[in-house]
């Protein structure tokens, strides 16, 4: 039996294509549709190019869940992924998929967690702070932001004088590299 992931995201959706490519020829987990809830997001042309139907729904559509819980029905998804998806999950797609849906955040929460706190706001917030080290957590969905349990955290260093580019770089390959097996330790855990 193959387990089928739903991607969702906001933006590039670099971490996206590179589950993709990760789960590309898996007997065990499959990856077939992209969702955003950006019409003209980036991560549509990665979708275009590595032939995966990738779908658009509105803040209102996402609220209600109706219109993606069909097309999550459609497919037979089994997973939710969030890889750089910025909308709050809502309650009818968190009560359709109990602890079945997965969350990236670019920084070790609980820290630089909550409404507000993504992408670049992230590591302009920890290299403010003048912290030392920085990271990434991987963690189910719940009602909160950035408050369901967490399955895995990575770090990585902050160098005094580091940008916040730098840091997201830093972060950008601890995505990489751990996202996608992770996501497959959980997924097959049963
Ligand atoms: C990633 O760094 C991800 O951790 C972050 O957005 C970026 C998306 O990059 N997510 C959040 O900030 C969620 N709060 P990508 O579109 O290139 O994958």
């Amino acid at each position: 039996m193959s387990y089928k992931l739903a991607l969702f995201a906001s933006g590039s959706g670099s971490n996206a294509e590179n589950i993709i490519n990760y789960f590309s020829g898996s007997s065990k987990v499959e990856c077939p549709i992209i969702v955003s809830n950006k019409a003209d997001a980036f991560v549509h042309q990665r979708a275009r190019k590595l032939g995966i139907p990738s779908f658009s729904f509105t803040a209102a559509e996402f609220r209600s869940g109706e219109a993606i819980l069909h097309l999550l029905e459609e497919y037979k998804i089994d997973f939710i992924v969030l890889a750089g998806f910025l909308l709050k999950v809502s309650a009818p797609l968190l009560a359709a998929y109990p602890d079945k849906i997965i969350n990236i955040h670019p920084a070790l929460l609980p820290n630089y967690g909550g409404k507000g706190m993504y992408g670049h706001f992230v590591h302009e917030a920890v290299v403010a702070a003048g912290e030392t080290e920085s990271g990434i957590t991987i963690h189910y969905v719940n009602e909160h932001y950035d408050e369901g349990a967490i399955i895995y955290q990575a770090r990585c260093m902050v160098e005094p004088g580091d940008t916040p580019e730098m840091v997201a770089q830093k972060v950008h390959q601890l995505e990489y590299e751990h996202f996608p097996r992770v996501i497959e330790s959980v997924v097959t855990k049963d």
